[in-house]
């Protein structure tokens, strides 16, 4: 399964996927890395030698456009999969609809709790003594898809957004990691999970 990853920021989860994919037994290989801004975390794609390519916010008119040039940049790896792993941005339902299902996003919370660009403040604000780590099939809501792996996490007194991000981090990066090699051995396949989910219940 050839994968391709967007990113914003320091890539905390790319690097563990970069880690998890460098064994020679996880049947899935990033073939790409992209962002809309010069992310950080474009150096762990160098580390282990992989293109990355950059659509930067700033330079167009309309995140249609935007989109629209990401899409182009995408056709030309033609991945198997894509995830989001702390993009930043929401894609424009072109891009959305000519992929899905093929697009995953990781977020840090338990969804449908605290969709949204402020998953760990909202949850501190919110007061609440758990929260998680999500992974979803991209649909054109913001973080509206249908989950396909999620797991609790605790919010402990005197929690700051860093802190319990930090501890939400390493749970997303395992959900990610074992969601992968789901979807490339076709345990999970994500076109029946969209389905199921576009089904009323
Ligand atoms: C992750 O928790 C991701 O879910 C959220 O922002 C964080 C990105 O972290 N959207 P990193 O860039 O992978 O370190």
């Amino acid at each position: 399964l050839t994968v391709a990853v967007l990113i914003s920021g320091t890539g905390s989860n790319l690097r563990a996927l970069l880690d998890a994919a460098a064994e020679p037994d996880y049947p899935a290989r990033i073939v790409v890395v992209g962002a809309d801004r010069e992310a950080e975390g474009f150096r762990h794609a160098e580390d282990f030698g992989i293109p990355t390519f950059l659509v930067p916010w700033r330079d167009f008119d309309t995140r249609d456009e935007w989109g629209a040039e990401l899409a182009t940049q995408l056709d030309v790896w033609r991945p198997d999969l894509v995830v989001l792993s702390g993009l930043m941005r929401l894609l424009p339902p072109a891009v959305v609809e000519a992929r899905a299902p093929q697009i995953i996003n990781t977020h840090p919370a338990y969804l449908p709790e605290f969709p949204g660009a402020h998953a760990v403040r909202d949850a501190l604000a919110a007061g609440v003594v758990q929260t998680g780590a999500s992974v979803i099939v991209v649909d054109d809501g913001v973080d509206t898809g249908p989950v396909v792996a999620q797991e609790r996490v605790p919010v402990l007194p005197g929690d700051d957004e860093h802190t319990l991000h930090d501890r939400i981090k390493p749970v997303e990066r395992r959900l990610l990691i074992d969601v992968v090699r789901r979807i490339a051995t076709g345990e999970l396949d994500l076109a029946a999970a969209a389905a199921s989910a576009s089904t009323p219940s």
